[in-house]
């Protein structure tokens, strides 16, 4: 009979981590993260310097090409990202097959799905070209896909891009322009969004990254695979922490209440949503900007004093200074100020992790692409400490007890 103990204690192969907390799965050149300094470069660089003087596009060219663009390689960028903005036309049937209270992030999971059986001449992943194309069409889609699903949810027709503007502004102008009425984008909405896009573009080997590389290890198209990464996204502990972060905020509606929040916090009736990383035991670098966007925004088109953003901050005060959070290293990360500001800006909630995904999607791609051009890539196959039952002779069904 099978010893699975004895075969377990008899076998040095392998490395039981759940949760991967210290297991590197791959080799990366694209961002670095030091959790304990609070640092991330992407290639390099900075967060807060991409952020306050980088645009969106700028650091997607240098995150798939691990340099910043010339002037001209730009120009070229940007006019072949705007090629690739427009949709099938057959591919708006695909959205009205949906209910309209379905959740934008289920429509996203089934749409970008769909882009393999509409775009067939880039799902050859041994062809170079092919590959990039197919991060063309992507970081160029992902746009006008998230403001249909967006504009289903509330009834709208669709928005056509309107290439003359800025891949953000274009963005903004799909979610927001109604027919028969003029839309002019404001500025301060547009560089904050943009801004939000970058310090969403990448992070290393989160949940919805791996996601992406486990799903292209065994060679699927990059279209199932960023589907595959939208879908892991989604969860309230990753992606999914925006949209459960003001919701939080709601709920405890005034700073007068934060206290008796926390309270509930350290007697682990819910956790801090928007609160704590599983890298940075510092304060997420991405947070800082993030409340400096939220500050800018509401002053342009919010209320400098939304009672939300008061709460927000309180809550932050009081858990900066309290024991439980102190030990345990609990800071904000990028999702604690990030819903107040997509609020102010007209999102509702269930649009908060679409436009994550919209803008990881140049992440995912980048990781993507790079496994697939590292020669010693092999299929991901992660192993698991069996603690079933031990072999066993079967029973018929008459004799079972
Ligand atoms: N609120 C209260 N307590 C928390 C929180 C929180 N947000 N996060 C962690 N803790 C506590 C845990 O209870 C645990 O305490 P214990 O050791 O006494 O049991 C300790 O801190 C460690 O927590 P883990 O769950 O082991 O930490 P892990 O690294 O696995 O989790 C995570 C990281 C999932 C992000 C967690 O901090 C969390 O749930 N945060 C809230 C959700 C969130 O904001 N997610 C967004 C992450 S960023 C992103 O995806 C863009």
């Amino acid at each position: 009979v099978l010893d699975i103990r004895k075969l377990y204690a008899e076998t040095d192969a392998f490395t039981y981590d759940p949760g991967f907390t210290s297991t590197a799965s791959c080799e990366s050149k694209i961002t670095f993260i030091d959790g304990d300094a609070g640092v991330l470069l992407h290639r390099g660089y900075p967060i807060g310097q991409l952020a306050e003087k980088s645009s969106f596009l700028e650091v997607c060219y240098l995150l798939l090409h691990g340099e910043l663009p010339q002037a001209a390689e730009y120009e070229k960028f940007e006019t072949t990202i705007t090629r690739h903005t427009m949709l099938h036309e057959q591919f708006d049937r695909f959205f009205s097959g949906f209910r309209r209270d379905a959740h934008p992030m289920a429509v996203m999971t089934g749409a970008v799905g769909a882009l393999s059986a509409f775009y067939h001449d880039s799902l050859d992943i041994h062809d170079l070209r092919q590959r990039e194309i197919s991060a063309h069409r992507l970081i160029a889609k992902m746009p006008t896909i998230a403001a249909r699903a967006f504009k289903y949810s509330v009834g709208q027709p669709f928005v056509h891009p309107l290439n003359k503007l800025s891949y953000t502004e274009n963005f903004l102008r799909m979610c927001f322009a109604v027919p028969a009425e003029e839309y002019v984008v404001n500025p301060v909405v547009a560089k904050a969004m943009d801004r939000i896009f970058i310090l969403h573009a990448d992070h290393e080997q989160n949940a919805s990254t791996s996601t992406v590389r486990l799903a292209g290890s065994s060679g699927a198209n990059p279209f199932a695979c960023i589907a595959a990464g939208i879908a892991c996204l989604w969860g309230p502990s990753h992606g999914g922490a925006n949209e459960e972060a003001l919701n939080m905020l709601k709920e405890i509606g005034t700073p007068e209440r934060v206290k008796e929040f926390v309270a509930g916090v350290k007697d682990r009736k819910y956790r801090l949503m928007g609160f704590g990383h599983r890298v940075y035991k510092n304060y997420d670098p991405r947070a800082t900007v993030m409340k400096q966007s939220a500050d800018e925004v509401l002053a342009a088109v919010g209320d400098s004093n939304d009672p939300l953003f008061q709460v927000a901050k309180e809550l932050e005060q009081v858990a900066l200074n309290d024991d439980f959070f102190i030990s345990r290293k609990l800071y904000p990360n990028v999702d604690f100020y990030s819903g107040i500001t997509l609020s102010a800006m007209g999102f509702p909630t269930t649009m908060f992790t679409v436009l994550f995904a919209l803008a990881r999607t140049v992440g995912w791609i980048a990781q993507w692409k790079e496994m697939i051009e590292d020669p010693s890539q092999k299929i991901g196959r992660p192993r698991q400490l069996y603690t079933g039952a031990t072999q066993r002779d079967y029973v018929p069904i008459s004799s079972r007890g």
